[in-house]
């Protein structure tokens, strides 16, 4: 609920015609005055207990939010919160109006604490097995999306949970937030997706201390080291998540794909061949409705207004 109160404060600022923001939901009455005024933000039937999506509407629209609520577990990742996580994502995949997408956390100090340990000590080892798999496979699929993805960390992130943010396009931390994959500690290792991703996007020799030492590092010390790409003061990562998720929306809708696509195909891919990828995803947008606005809002000096055509 923290994390809808700042989204609907910093909503209530960028919707100027607006004198008060709320929202509705079809799981709240209508009758509830706190509710009922204004329609800007549409919560979707519960996926599961635990994993909410909510897609934001009127001047907001396009951009859609996947908020954690399993307070009791501190989000801790437990067979019904993959299943909604995975149904999540599965939806915004198959939604042409989604342009970005926010994961973030409803519960005070906690982004997601990983793997649930407790259902995970009732597992066989092939349950285990299985478990580890779906939830890779869960965040190939968030790095999958067409679309950009940002994490929105307040507080610990751990384990799985730091997976999961690795296998966003970016990563939002406030100051409290506490990063780790502590697994060796465990004595397994990140199974998610950790031991490949980090590195990537802190370099080999840093992603080794992290990983052996399981050790827990800062929201500044994250974003040293080029694991966030903002730290800002508590509190404030869901209002700058939303800022950037806005900037993003505004922007053509195919070109952010191909630019996606672009980064992310090219850089696993030698320099020529790289480049071949990169002409393929331009050339995808010379025919589009999109490109010719964008000249002509240049022309007639205006605001484009963009249909992802
Ligand atoms: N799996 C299952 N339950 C978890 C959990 C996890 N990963 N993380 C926290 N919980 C549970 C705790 O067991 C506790 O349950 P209880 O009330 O029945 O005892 C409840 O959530 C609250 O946790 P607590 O540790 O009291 O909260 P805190 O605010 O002091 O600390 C964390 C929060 C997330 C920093 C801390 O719980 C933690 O370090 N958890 C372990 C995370 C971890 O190692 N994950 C890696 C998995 S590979």
């Amino acid at each position: 609920m923290a994390a809808l109160t700042a989204l609907t404060r910093s909503l209530g600022q960028h919707c100027p015609k607006r004198s008060r923001f709320s929202f509705v939901s079809q799981n709240i009455p209508s009758h509830n005055s706190r509710f009922q005024t204004l329609r800007t933000l549409i919560l979707e039937p519960s996926l599961s207990q635990s994993v909410k999506l909510h897609r934001l509407s009127d001047c907001d629209s396009g951009i859609v939010e996947v908020n954690l609520d399993r307070p009791e577990a501190k989000n801790a990742i437990g067979n019904d919160m993959l299943r909604g996580l995975r149904r999540a994502f599965e939806d915004i995949g198959q939604d042409s109006s989604a342009r970005v997408v926010m994961i973030s956390s409803s519960v005070p100090k906690v982004f997601c604490a990983g793997a649930d340990l407790k259902e995970r000590k009732k597992m066989t080892a092939s349950e285990v097995h299985s478990y580890v798999n779906y939830l890779r496979s869960t965040f190939s699929l968030i790095e999958e999306l067409q679309i950009p993805t940002i994490a929105v960390i307040e507080g610990a992130a751990l384990g799985g949970g730091l997976e999961m943010a690795l296998s966003c396009d970016l990563r939002i931390c406030g100051e409290n937030a506490l990063l780790a994959l502590p697994e060796t500690g465990l004595a397994i290792i990140p199974g998610a997706g950790g031991t490949q991703r980090l590195p990537r996007l802190v370099g080999k020799s840093i992603a080794k201390e992290l990983i052996f030492t399981g050790r827990r590092i800062g929201g500044k010390d994250a974003m040293t080291i080029g694991l966030a790409n903002y730290c800002v003061p508590c509190g404030e990562a869901q209002p700058k998540a939303l800022e950037i998720a806005r900037e993003i929306n505004q922007k053509g809708p195919i070109a952010i794909r191909m630019a996606k696509r672009a980064i992310n195909e090219g850089i696993e891919r030698d320099m020529v061949s790289a480049l071949d990828l990169e002409e393929e995803c331009y050339e995808r947008l010379l025919d589009t409705k999109d490109r010719l606005e964008g000249l002509a809002a240049f022309a007639e000096k205006r605001k484009p207004t963009y249909t992802g055509e």
